[in-house]
């Protein structure tokens, strides 16, 4: 008899915007994709900031309020539902949505920042969105916020890193699910889980450049692959 999702011990849930998109949040690539209507080099890089913060600060205004219409979805709740029943689970998110957090998982790492975060670079300090006067965009010192995201060509979050790496080197299962394994450094983790010797299951409608790694693999869309896999009693059942 194989091992069903509860027999692991420790456990990384590597997001990305796949598993949003049933949420009605656009991914970033492919067609209707973020980055094939908008270029990232005119809103999600720092020379694009220092050339004009308005405009980046406008368009970041567009996603939070995309985001605002949406609601955590089925594939969140499982997610969440699973950190219940499995207290050392980490979800590793490339996303800046939230949407995690609004489900209820609690060890939640934002590889990439938040969207509902903004930064003061001069004091190093982060405020929420909502303390935020809007429109204004600056701190109480008078310089310009960014948002607290990791931009195209930004350094990693030194902290996010160092955890996410610590999980994933003791983890024994690690699920990446809707990432189309592109954007380093954040497409070099399934390796670590791979190279500890973890179990590796993918969800993904397609298949990525990724997949070569992964044991398993889910093919269709998120919420119902993390439901067949929560309820199966062995995973054996997927289709390698
Ligand atoms: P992508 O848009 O690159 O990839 C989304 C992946 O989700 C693709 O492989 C799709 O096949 C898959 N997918 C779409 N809908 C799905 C569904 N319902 N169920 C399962 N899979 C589905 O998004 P990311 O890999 O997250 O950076 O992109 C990585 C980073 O690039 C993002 O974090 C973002 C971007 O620039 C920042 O925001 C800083």
């Amino acid at each position: 008899m194989g091992k069903s999702l509860r027999d692991f011990k420790k456990v990384v849930i590597f997001t990305g915007a796949g598993i949003s998109a049933e949420s009605g949040i656009p991914t970033y690539r492919g067609k209707g994709g973020t980055w094939d209507q908008y270029n990232w080099e005119d809103y999600a890089c720092q020379a694009a900031f220092y050339r004009d913060p308005e405009k980046v600060w406008e368009f970041h205004e567009m996603r939070r309020a995309t985001v605002a219409d949406c609601e955590p979805n089925e594939g969140h709740c499982i997610i969440a539902e699973m950190e219940a029943e499995l207290p050392e689970l980490t979800v590793v998110t490339q996303n800046i949505d939230g949407l995690h957090q609004m489900a209820g998982s609690k060890n939640v790492l934002e590889f990439h920042g938040s969207l509902w975060r903004a930064r003061c670079e001069k004091e190093n300090r982060i405020h929420d969105i909502s303390e935020l006067e809007m429109e204004s965009w600056k701190c109480d010192c008078g310089a310009w916020l960014r948002p607290d995201i990791v931009w195209f060509g930004d350094g990693m979050k030194e902290d996010v890193l160092g955890k996410a790496t610590k999980a994933i080197r003791q983890c024994d299962l690690f699920i990446g699910i809707g990432t189309s394994g592109v954007v380093y450094p954040a497409a070099s983790l399934p390796s670590l889980a791979l190279e500890n010797g973890a179990t590796m299951i993918e969800i993904n409608l397609e298949q990525t450049p990724a997949s070569a790694l992964y044991e398993y693999c889910a093919r269709g869309p998120a919420s119902q692959m993390l439901q067949d896999l929560w309820e199966a009693e062995e995973i054996l059942g997927l289709n390698p």
